[in-house]
Order: C-alpha cells, then sequence, then structure tokens
C-alpha cells in the first residue's frame, strides 16, 4: 500500500496529541468493523476553536487523519470546522489509500460530535449538525 509522505510525516510526528482537562466538546466514534477509536477535544471560546487534541488507537491513516483534522480545525470557527470533511482531509494528506478513505471519515465524525457535545453542554443550536450521529 502505499501512503503519501504527508499520511507518513503525521503518523510519525501526529500534532495535537493529548487530552484537554475541562474540555468544551469532547467526541468519540468508533469504526466497528477494523475496532479503531478516535476522541477529539475542543476548547471553544467565542465560538472559536482555541486549542484541540486527539487520542486516536487506530491505524496509521487514523492517526493521520486525526492529527491533519486537528491541525485544520485549530483556530477556526465551528461553522468553518464544520466544513472541514473526510474528503478535505485526505486531499490535505495528498490522498488515502481507497481502503483507508473510512480512517478520514472517522476524522470528520469525531469533531462533529465533540461539537454535539459543546453544543449539548451550552444549550445552543448548531443548524448543521441536525441528524448528525
Ligand atoms: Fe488496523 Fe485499524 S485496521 S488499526
Ligand atoms: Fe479503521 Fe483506519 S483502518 S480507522
Amino acid at each position: 500500500m502505499q501512503y503519501s509522505p504527508k499520511v507518513m510525516d503525521h503518523f510519525m510526528n501526529p500534532r495535537n496529541v493529548g487530552e484537554i482537562e475541562e474540555a468544551s466538546g469532547i467526541g468519540e466514534v468508533g469504526n466497528a468493523k477494523c475496532g479503531d477509536i478516535m476522541r477529539i477535544y475542543l476548547d471553544i471560546e467565542d465560538e472559536i476553536i482555541k486549542d484541540v487534541k486527539f487520542m486516536t488507537f487506530g491505524c496509521g491513516s487514523a492517526i493521520a487523519s486525526s492529527s491533519m483534522a486537528t491541525e485544520m480545525v485549530k483556530g477556526k470557527t465551528i461553522h468553518e470546522a464544520l466544513a472541514v470533511t473526510n474528503k478535505a482531509v485526505a486531499e490535505a494528506l495528498d490522498g488515502l489509500p481507497p481502503v483507508k478513505m473510512h480512517c478520514s471519515v472517522l476524522a470528520e465524525q469525531a469533531i462533529k460530535s465533540a461539537l454535539i457535545d459543546y453544543a449539548k453542554k451550552n444549550n445552543i443550536h448548531i443548524p448543521e449538525l441536525d441528524g448528525v450521529v
């Protein structure tokens, strides 16, 4: 399987690994097939994602996808972060092998799930997240 240098870089030197104490929102998602689990912590202030950390127990592509996704949402508004799709993450990594695309889906879902948690905790409604699990 051929991985891009960017995937290898984010796998070997993942950015934003860790946890945030008293995070504004935490999202955890998993893929039942491969058993991988990804957790994203968001620190949100005035609708801006001030900080983001991740813990991923999974394959190299899942780690690279989480690392890239955290970089893409850091410093962004909630609405900008919602535009970070799994396709955008995979493209930013210069592509993922087709059988590894679901790893980037996990990253998109983890961010959305953390935003849903944030919205619930703060009693706010984010229309884009309606119907998203
Ligand atoms: Fe190996 Fe996901 S399939 S860790
Ligand atoms: Fe399942 Fe990568 S193989 S997340």
